[in-house]
């Protein structure tokens, strides 16, 4: 057997299983999807949105890239936070990290990575902005693990910079922005930042005419 036809093989058994469990599940799900939450967490293959959070397929909307981003001119997860917002009304936004998140640590190096230089770049802003804080830490591993959390916590704020985070905020006091962290190494989620909807922020940031 092929490697990739394991998980065609898996597949069937699982859809066997979930109609042997409730035999109207994919009726229900067929027609509609309303998640209450956008999950914007990293591409790594260790971090399962569902599978971490025990949730049901039709619970979570979801966006993986590489260091869970809110980068402002990426038209993916732009399209993808207006649609949960707008159209599915998600009530949660979680930004979800992971401890010893490879992205991060590749941003904090000075190796030339080619293209995801670029992407990288977002996450070397983080690191400038918070230096000081990171650098006096002595440990490496703590070090990357602090700039993990703030990385998650500035991806929060740039939700909060968009129109459509505001316009959202105005109309629908929805939605409520979480910051989580994942431990790769005992499987837990650790909550580290939280915006209720209407927080006020920078001023700079903020659209008076929504
Ligand atoms: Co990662």
């Amino acid at each position: 057997m092929k490697i990739y036809e394991k998980l065609l093989l898996e597949n069937k058994a699982w859809a066997a299983e979930k109609v042997l469990d409730d035999p109207d599940f994919f009726h229900r799900l067929e027609h509609i999807q309303s998640p209450e939450f956008l999950w914007i967490g990293c591409s790594d293959s260790r971090v399962p949105a569902n599978e971490i959070t025990g949730t049901q397929p039709g619970e979570i909307f979801v966006h993986r890239n590489i260091a869970n981003m809110v980068v402002h001119t990426d038209l993916n997860l732009l399209s993808v936070l207006q649609y949960a917002v707008e159209v599915l009304k998600v009530k949660h936004i979680i930004v979800c990290g992971h401890y010893g998140c490879g992205g991060v640590k590749a941003a904090m190096t000075n190796h030339n990575f080619g293209i995801i230089n670029k992407w990288l770049r977002n996450i070397k802003d983080v690191y400038r902005i918070h230096r000081e804080e990171i650098n006096q830490i002595s440990e490496e591993e703590l070090r990357l693990n602090k700039l993990i959390e703030l990385n998650v916590k500035e991806q929060v704020l740039n939700l909060a910079k968009t129109s459509i985070v505001q316009k959202a905020w105005q109309n629908d006091h929805r939605p409520h922005l979480h910051g989580w962290v994942y431990g790769l190494n005992n499987g837990l989620i650790k909550p580290i930042f939280e915006m209720e909807a209407g927080t006020h922020i920078d001023p700079i940031y903020e659209f008076d005419d929504l």
